[in-house]
């Protein structure tokens, strides 16, 4: 990576084969170690403190034996000065076999620079929301109050569920008040999350702190394998990287961007990570985190300061088949996965902040240091997590999907400009239909896209197949500038002919832009 990091200098930065380069987690990942560190504007002394060690760690990880425990390491874990915020588990309550949960989306204040109070909103608190669990098999009940004074929705990113339940555009509902959406759990063990989505609103509403964790869980053997107590070894990690004026004023379009003197604050868990290393004591061997990329556009790396493994488990739609050493997690805006550390020693994690739109944050943030106070030794992982049987796609209806760019701030799915119901592309397609879809990005531009109601999996990325955590179930899936990648999937279960899912890119300025289309599920 070559490009320029300067936040202040950079209206096109995506452009130019940039971004060409994807370098998700996966088993050969050794030669990245300068991948999205480079760069001018170093204002924060985490970055120089995290980049010296990972050039040294990276070569030493490099063809390291398949192993939980971290090994002995040069590299110390940084001192935290902080403790993680775990979000508060919401609880239901359950009457005839359905489990209800209360969230209020409401207006606050909240430190996302430090020192300095901004105007935010978050459910049932000022910032960002609580931890819902919902159980396969199980009915969930979701009673949502309106009190932000505008218009709002609340969709459950990556649920499958009816699209009339899933709050698109179509469910917008009005300040004051209650939309309750009610819905069986069919998803399978996976990490969801839950956010506004109303027309033209949703950079504003997200990154002013509207976002929350959804944890799916099923009677699998995985799961029953698998760390699951909350805030104990099953840990959420919501990063955000945000724009902000020194006043504390969050920024979400363009107007605001262009504003002179921006910061681009990172935060996990709704705590500022600029300067400070938050930490967690670990009272079990093995803990499970679940990290959320929840910012408007930019891309967030997860990697060890020591540049030692992460034990991947699953990606944004559920477990791999099974784990998977990498050295580091790409997430663009809207993805998840899932790693386990098993610790002897503390372990420093870094989020690698590469700018997604057209300005936005940079550097490496030292966020968490994760210290182990624990005597326990825990069994094997399974050998086998899930069974993924991938598609062969040969009978599979073909569509193209073209993410565009009508003028600067215009975007356009297949050449509409899907800022209205009226005026975006709509997508018709049947139950039980098999589709494979190349997503073709004709800007220079980096998109996440985004599909709502099934899985996909990734049949080719940028003209190659797809292989280690990219063989597992997404929703959320990085297109670079010029590139392409091709998926499939099968729309099961729902259908309406009224309401309509979503498919779209998840930087939030860019779908506010006009980068949304429809896809409306037909019986026949
Ligand atoms: Cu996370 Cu269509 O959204
Ligand atoms: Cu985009």
């Amino acid at each position: 990576m070559t490009y320029t990091t300067d936040p202040a200098s950079g209206e096109d930065r995506q452009g130019k084969g940039a971004h060409a380069r994807r370098d998700r987690g996966g088993k050969a990942e050794h030669t990245k170690t300068t991948k999205g560190r480079g760069g001018k504007g170093l204002h924060r002394r985490k970055f120089l403190g995290g980049m010296a060690g990972v050039g040294l760690a990276a070569v030493g990880a490099a063809g390291a034996t398949f192993s939980l425990l971290t090994e002995g390491n040069s590299n110390k874990a940084a001192a935290a000065d902080g403790t993680l915020t775990i979000p508060d588990l919401l609880e239901g309550t359950t009457s005839d076999g359905t489990t209800t949960f209360t969230l209020e989306a409401q207006t606050g204040t909240s430190e996302v620079i430090s020192g300095v109070s901004s105007t935010t909103a978050g459910y049932n608190q000022s910032y960002l929301g609580p931890t819902m669990k919902w159980t396969n098999g199980d009915t969930v009940l979701l009673n949502i109050t309106n009190s932000l004074g505008d218009d709002t929705t609340v969709h459950f990113h990556g649920a499958h569920i009816p699209p009339k339940m899933d709050g698109g555009p179509q469910n917008a509902f009005s300040d004051g008040t209650t939309w309750s959406p009610t819905f069986e759990i069919k998803d399978e063990a996976k990490t969801l999350w839950y956010h506004p989505h109303a027309l033209g609103t949703t950079a504003e509403q997200v990154v002013h702190g509207l976002a929350g964790m959804i944890i799916v869980e099923d009677d699998s053997d995985a799961s029953a394998a698998l760390p699951s107590e909350y805030g104990v070894d099953d840990i959420p990690i919501i990063l955000q990287c945000l724009a902000t004026d020194t006043s504390g004023d969050i920024k979400y379009d363009l107007t605001g961007y262009l504003t002179t003197g921006l910061t681009y604050p990172v935060l996990c868990n709704g705590t500022n990570v600029d300067s400070t290393t938050l930490g967690f004591t670990a009272t079990k061997t093995r803990t499970r985190f679940r990290v959320l990329n929840a910012s408007p556009a930019d891309i967030m790396t997860v990697q060890r300061s020591d540049g030692g493994t992460l034990t991947q488990i699953a990606t944004d739609q559920g477990y791999l088949t099974e784990a998977t050493e990498v050295t580091s997690i790409r997430l663009v805006a809207g993805a998840r996965a899932e790693f386990v550390l098993d610790l002897s020693d503390a372990v420093t994690l870094q989020a690698v902040v590469t700018t997604g739109w057209i300005r936005g944050g940079s550097g490496t943030y030292d966020f968490l240091t994760v210290t182990p106070d624990a005597s326990d030794t825990p069994d094997d992982l399974p050998s086998t997590l899930n069974t993924i049987t991938r598609y062969d796609t040969t009978d599979f209806a073909a569509r193209t999907i073209t993410l565009g760019q009508s003028s600067g701030t215009t975007m356009n799915i297949n050449g509409s400009v899907g800022t209205s119901m009226d005026s975006m592309a709509t997508i018709m397609t049947t139950l039980d239909a098999e589709e494979v879809w190349t997503i073709s990005n004709t800007t220079q531009l980096e998109h996440s896209f985004h599909l709502h109601d099934v899985p996909f999996q990734l049949i080719e990325i940028n003209g190659e197949e797809p292989t280690g955590v990219d063989l597992g179930w997404f929703d959320t899936f990085e297109v670079v500038g010029g590139g392409s990648i091709k998926i499939a999937m099968k729309f099961t279960d729902f259908t309406d002919d009224t309401y309509m899912y979503m498919l779209h890119c998840h930087l939030l300025q860019h779908e506010d832009e006009g980068m949304m289309a429809a896809l409306m599920v037909m019986d026949s």
